[in-house]
C-alpha cells in the first residue's frame, strides 16, 4: 500500500498541476498556486518517489463541519485504491479533530457513496461554504452533488 502523508511545500507545485489537470477538464474546482501554498496544512498526498500521484484536502470550515475537497489521482495511478486511502485519511483526521460532519462538491457521487456519503441539497449547507464558489466560473448555476457524512457515535 502506497503511503499517505500530510503535503509538504515542494509537493505544491505537482499538487497544481495535478488538480489544475481535472479542472481543466470540467470535472472539478481549479485551485490557484497561492491557495495551494495557503491550505498546504489541508493537504494529503501520496508519493512515488519524488512524484506526487494523488492528492486530496480536509478543509476546516466550522466547530462541526468539514469539506474533502481537490481529490485527484493521475490517471496511470487510478483504480489502485488511492482515492480510497486519501478518503479514508480525510475522515481519520476529521474524527481525530472532532469534527462529525463532513461534506463535499463532487461529479463523482458513487465514489463518495461508497464511503457513507449521503446526498444532500446544497441549500441545507451553512452559507460559509460557498465562500470558494463566487470564484467558480458556473456559479450560480452549479451542476456539482453535494454530498455529506455523519460519523457514527461510538457504541
Ligand atoms: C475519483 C478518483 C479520485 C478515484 O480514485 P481512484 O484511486 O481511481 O479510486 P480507487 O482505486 O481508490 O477506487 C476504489 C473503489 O472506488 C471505485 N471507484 C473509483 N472511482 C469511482 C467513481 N468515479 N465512481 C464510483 N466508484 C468509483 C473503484 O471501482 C473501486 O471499487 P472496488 O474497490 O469495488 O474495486 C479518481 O478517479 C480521480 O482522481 N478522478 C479525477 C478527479 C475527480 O473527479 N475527483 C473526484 C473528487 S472531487
Amino acid at each position: 500500500m502506497s503511503q499517505i502523508e500530510k503535503a509538504k511545500i515542494p509537493d505544491v507545485p505537482q499538487m497544481h498541476q495535478l488538480i489544475n489537470h481535472f479542472a481543466d477538464k470540467g470535472e472539478m474546482l481549479a485551485r490557484p498556486l497561492s491557495e495551494l501554498y495557503e491550505s498546504i496544512r489541508d493537504f494529503f498526498v501520496i508519493r512515488e518517489g519524488e512524484r506526487v500521484v494523488a492528492c486530496a484536502a480536509l478543509h476546516i470550515d466550522w466547530s462541526d463541519l468539514a469539506e474533502i475537497r481537490s481529490v485527484t489521482v493521475t490517471e496511470d495511478s487510478q483504480g489502485k485504491g488511492l482515492g480510497d486511502q486519501l478518503i479514508a485519511a480525510c475522515l481519520k483526521e476529521s474524527a481525530e479533530l472532532g469534527i462529525k460532519t463532513v461534506f463535499c462538491f463532487t461529479y463523482q457521487p458513487d465514489f463518495f457513496r461508497r464511503h457513507k456519503f449521503v446526498d444532500i441539497d446544497k441549500m441545507e449547507l451553512p452559507r460559509k461554504v460557498w465562500t470558494d464558489c463566487f470564484r467558480c466560473p458556473k456559479f450560480p448555476n452549479c451542476d456539482e452533488i453535494a454530498l455529506i457524512y455523519h460519523a457514527e457515535e461510538p457504541d
